[in-house]
């Protein structure tokens, strides 16, 4: 069989089997995908038919040391080849070693770390964590979880609630748990209050989050979740006055505060953890992706010593498992993942390439005018597109703006999309200037194909 029928084949076996998460199999027939990506290499990917692929968000903004890093798959075979599993209830070597690892990274008492298996089960553990918290606490009427307007913190049943992405409907899931709040993001772009500047938005959108808790009654509110930079919201940077400011109305009303570091921990920003931009300890932190880059599904969430020793003593731990939740292999795994971050300098790297990503976006907006904001930090960048820059609104969809573009971006092997008005782009960790300047041209490129397919774009 040669390697496009082989190709053709799976393809057919995708179509009628696999149920791919957001897609649909009659469409992807039509469009003869799916893609079947084979091999990868720092933040390249191949597919079966020979092609290469720049992946300009390293698998979903989580392949943070790259693809293709042989040492991290000897270290899974090592730990396989040695012992397979154990369930939660024994401790291995990798999982102690890569716990006491989190902590020592993690900001201030963050020192203990319960491992789950990916991203929605960290933040949904943390919240678990929260709530049972002030059981033990003697408060056992706080419940309702503050989290922001366009977040997003997980899939599954507890965390779907908490806001909403602005790309998922989650209709089909209502109603969500009881005690659901929502605040506003502090996005200086957009801010909710009509602020200009950062930090106008930082601070109302803080107070918001306090009016929140008093008119919801504080002795109700068991936490308050949030992204350090919201990814969700197109990589918005808060102004520095929010997160102090969140930390101190938490700490006054007994509210824990939990930091979703599935996108922003392990190197992302600059900092090991995004909320340390801002030198905040928060309570407890949701954590994945990064944690492992993906190489297997390994997350953690981590809480602060003060909080985890409420769960000491009989009858008094947290009734929570789940079988695979600290995986030896992918805990082996994630161990020899932070050790790269840490021997190569990425979280570094993240901070420079970052800063040389931008000022190579900035200079994109001076020459296409749909161009309305460039932002972010570290490797979390975004390029918001605007039809108006008064208005901020987004396109006409008779001119097909994001389809077109994402189109230009597959014919070049750009693995990119736009979410609504947003291009984000956060690459592995280990990107170079070389790799970001191919990634600038392709936007080039296909921004100026786009502006004279649809004139109205000049402005
Ligand atoms: C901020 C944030 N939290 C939680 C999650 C859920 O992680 P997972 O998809 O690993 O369950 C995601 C996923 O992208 C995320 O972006």
């Amino acid at each position: 069989m040669n390697v496009l029928s082989k190709t053709e084949e799976l393809r057919r076996a995708a179509i009628d089997h696999l149920w791919m998460h957001n897609s649909g199999w009659i469409e992807m027939a039509e469009l003869g995908e799916p893609v079947i990506m084979v091999e990868g290499d720092g933040i390249r990917v191949k597919d079966s038919e020979g092609r290469t692929w720049i992946d300009p968000n390293g698998g979903y903004v989580s392949v943070n040391v790259g693809y293709g890093r042989t040492e991290i798959a000897e270290a899974a075979r090592e730990q396989m080849r040695k012992l397979s599993f154990q369930p939660p209830g024994a401790a291995t070597e990798p999982l102690i070693r890569v716990s006491e690892k989190i902590a020592e990274i993690a900001p201030g008492s963050m020192e203990r770390v319960y491992p789950v298996n990916g991203g929605s089960e960290s933040t949904e553990t943390a919240i678990k964590i929260a709530r049972a918290y002030h059981r033990r606490n003697g408060e056992p009427g706080r419940y309702k979880v503050i989290s922001r307007r366009y977040s997003y913190h997980g899939a599954t049943g507890g965390v779907l609630g908490m806001a909403g992405s602005v790309s998922a409907d989650r209709s089909d899931y209502e109603p969500f748990y009881p005690g659901m709040i929502y605040a506003p993001q502090p996005s200086p772009y957009r801010c909710e209050s009509g602020a200009t500047n950062a930090s106008d938005c930082a601070v109302y959108s803080a107070q918001q989050v306090e009016e929140l808790i008093i008119a919801h009654n504080p002795e109700t509110i068991a936490a308050f979740i949030g992204e350090p930079i919201s990814s969700n919201a197109g990589n918005a940077v808060p102004g520095d006055e929010y997160w102090p400011m969140i930390r101190d109305i938490c700490d006054r009303y007994g509210v824990l505060l939990v930091s979703d570091e599935v996108i922003c921990g392990y190197g992302r920003t600059g900092e090991w953890f995004g909320i340390q931009n801002w030198d905040i300890v928060p309570d407890v932190m949701g954590s994945a992706k990064g944690i492992v880059s993906s190489y297997m599904p390994f997350a953690a969430a981590v809480a602060k010593k003060e909080i985890a020793d409420a769960f000491e003593g009989e009858n008094n731990e947290f009734r929570m498992a789940n079988s695979f939740g600290g995986h030896p292999v992918a805990a082996a795994a994630a161990l020899k993942n932070l050790e790269i971050i840490e021997e190569e300098g990425l979280v570094e790297n993240s901070k420079r390439m970052g800063e040389y990503f931008r000022s190579q976006l900035r200079e994109l907006q001076e020459d296409y005018t749909f161009i309305g904001d460039v932002r972010g930090i570290g490797l979390m960048n975004t390029v918001e597109m605007v039809s108006d820059h008064e208005t901020k609104a987004d396109f006409d969809p008779s001119l097909g703006v994001q389809d077109r573009l994402g189109g230009k971006f597959y014919d070049r092997g750009m693995i990119l999309r736009p979410v609504g008005q947003f291009l984000n782009i956060s690459p592995p960790l280990c990107v170079t200037r070389e790799d970001i300047d191919e990634i600038v041209n392709i936007l080039d490129d296909s921004f100026r194909e786009l502006v004279e397919e649809v004139p109205q774009l000049k402005g």
